[in-house]
């Protein structure tokens, strides 16, 4: 990757786009993790870094009213194609700079997008939710705990720099949200698609069986899940 086509490019993401965005569309678990988790606590939803769009396309399903902001021209075109139906959903724009656009919602959320940014960026980005979120702050990073999950990213990262991002383990993803002021939750969520939670939605349980599922996790969850979700509430700040 030269230093023009680094995971903070445009030209990178819109290149990468190209060949992965209908792989991305056939796994939908994320965007019920966070409907499960939002627990009916909100009806308008913000995606940043968005991507293929399958979180707000998914949420959108589930009867929710959802933005989804990503800076990747393809990624938004991609979208735009796959889902007309959600044109005036998807923003073509920079997830730190949202003030150049006049919204608020209940709750925000990001999935895979802070483990390609160093901790002064992951507290700009969290405070950008901050400002335009009234309920709920929400992101979702891979699990460090996981140690098979992590070692299958680090064989992958040698012939494609996608997977070369950062894991994160519950005190640090803990300690970015504190740095900024946040109440921090940590969930673990992804099992694979063989268990749990991911067994629920693959059989079209409702958000209430879902989110029981992945609140009521024992400390072995920690070392099979994919996913650290934090949710933190912002009248708790
Ligand atoms: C790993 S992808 C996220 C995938 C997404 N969660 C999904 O399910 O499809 C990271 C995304 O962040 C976007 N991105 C990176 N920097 C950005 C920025 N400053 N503003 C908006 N989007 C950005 C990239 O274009 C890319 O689509």
């Amino acid at each position: 990757m030269d230093k023009e086509e680094n995971f903070q490019s445009k030209r990178y993401w819109d290149k990468k786009w190209s060949s992965i965005f209908d792989g991305y569309q056939k796994d939908l678990r994320h965007g019920h993790y966070v409907a499960a988790l939002a627990d009916g606590r909100g009806r308008r939803f913000l995606e940043l870094g968005a991507g293929s769009f399958r979180d707000t396309a998914c949420l959108r399903g589930l009867g929710f009213e959802v933005l989804g902001i990503d800076f990747s021209e393809n990624s938004c075109s991609l979208a735009r194609s796959a889902f007309p139906h959600l044109t005036d959903s998807i923003i073509c724009g920079d997830a730190f700079k949202t003030e150049l656009l006049e919204f608020s919602v209940d709750v925000s959320f990001s999935k895979g997008f802070l483990g390609y940014f160093g901790d002064a960026e992951i507290s700009s980005i969290l405070l950008e939710q901050r400002r335009v979120t009234s309920k709920l702050i929400m992101a979702t990073v891979h699990n460090s705990h996981n140690k098979k999950f992590l070692d299958y990213f680090k064989s992958r990262a040698e012939a494609d720099s996608l997977y070369s991002l950062r894991f994160f383990a519950v005190d640090e993803i803990e300690h970015a949200f504190r740095s900024v002021g946040l109440k921090p939750q940590v969930f673990t969520v992804g099992k694979a698609y063989v268990s749990g939670e991911d067994v629920l939605i693959a059989e079209g349980a409702p958000l209430s069986l879902i989110r029981d599922a992945i609140v009521s996790q024992g400390p072995v969850a920690l070392e099979i899940s994919e996913y650290l979700m934090v949710v933190a509430d912002v009248e708790a700040v």
